[in-house]
């Protein structure tokens, strides 16, 4: 029967939403824990479950506000593929690309670069390449940080521990309260494989399933790149207006790929 039950709980929940069930079901374990602690009358096991189970609880709900969004939705509601909360308001317009080297050299003649880890950075595995260009750029008197949304990637922490990975600077990764007013005066923003945590549609479209979710003020840069391989969307399943923004534009490509070609570019300069 439980078994059956765990099935039935688990099946509906859409794919990505997995990282707040985990979490979830990590803290029931605490918690079957701790009653076991009780009704056996030990301590350590009382103790341990309460820790594992409200450190579950607290991140689980850390999770579901960040990506504002009540814990029944996550549950109840399958979000990939457009189904929570209604569809977004559906977008038109044009596009403009930038070439490599364009880019290259709007990057060398900045002040100051933010780039936007997300999602696709890790799964391009671009982690080691984009702190080389980091480097590059420093070396060259540019001041180079990089934002980390709280819900961005797939699991708590993702973009901190990928980054920390190609031993990128602790100080070097701001969080989103602390970045968002530096935008105004930055040069070049460089949004790598991210796309819901900086989409406008949370603060501009009621309609949006991201309606209300907190994001990365990229649009108040001076110029914006976006590297992605396609116009998809991200794991919200909605169009992004960001990406036909007068001050955007599109690096198509594997993050990787883009990146490495971008910092041969830039050695040559
Ligand atoms: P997403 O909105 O999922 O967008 C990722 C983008 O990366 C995609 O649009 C994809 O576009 C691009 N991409 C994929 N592979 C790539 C590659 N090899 N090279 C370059 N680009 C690539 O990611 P995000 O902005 O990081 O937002 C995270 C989303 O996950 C939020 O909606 C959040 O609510 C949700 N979520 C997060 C968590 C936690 S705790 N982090 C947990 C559950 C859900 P193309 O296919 O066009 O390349």
């Amino acid at each position: 029967m439980a078994l059956i039950y765990g099935v039935f709980f688990v099946f509906p929940i859409g794919g990505a939403d997995m990282p707040v069930v985990i979490s979830l079901l990590n803290s029931f374990t605490g918690l079957a824990a701790a009653f076991g602690g009780f009704l056996y009358n030990n301590q350590v096991m009382l103790t341990g479950g309460i820790l594992v189970g409200s450190a579950g609880t607290i991140l689980t709900l850390a999770m579901c506000k960040a990506m504002n969004r009540p814990l029944s939705n996550v549950i109840f509601g399958a979000f990939g593929a457009g189904a929570a909360g209604g569809a977004a308001a559906s977008v038109t317009g044009s596009i403009k690309d930038i070439s490599i080297t364009d880019l290259a050299i709007l990057m060398n003649y900045s002040k100051k670069v933010i780039i936007v880890p997300g999602y696709g950075l890790a799964v391009a595995q671009a982690q080691h390449v984009i702190h080389e260009l980091e480097k590059i750029l420093e070396e060259r008197g540019v001041d180079v940080k990089y934002a980390i949304h709280p819900v961005a990637g797939r699991m708590p922490g993702h973009m901190n521990v990928l980054l920390a990975e190609s031993n990128v600077s602790y100080d070097k990764l701001v969080e989103m309260e602390e970045i968002n007013p530096d935008f105004v005066n930055t040069d070049v923003v460089l949004v790598v494989g991210a796309n819901d945590v900086v989409n406008p549609a949370a603060k501009t479209d009621p309609s949006s399933p991201i309606y209300g979710m907190p994001i990365l003020d990229v649009e108040n840069a001076k110029n914006i790149v976006i590297n992605k391989r396609s116009m998809n969307a991200g794991y919200a399943g909605i169009d992004n207006l960001l990406f036909y923004h007068p001050k955007n534009s599109m690096l198509f490509g594997d993050a990787k790929d883009v990146l490495t070609k971008l910092v041969n570019e830039l050695k040559q300069m």
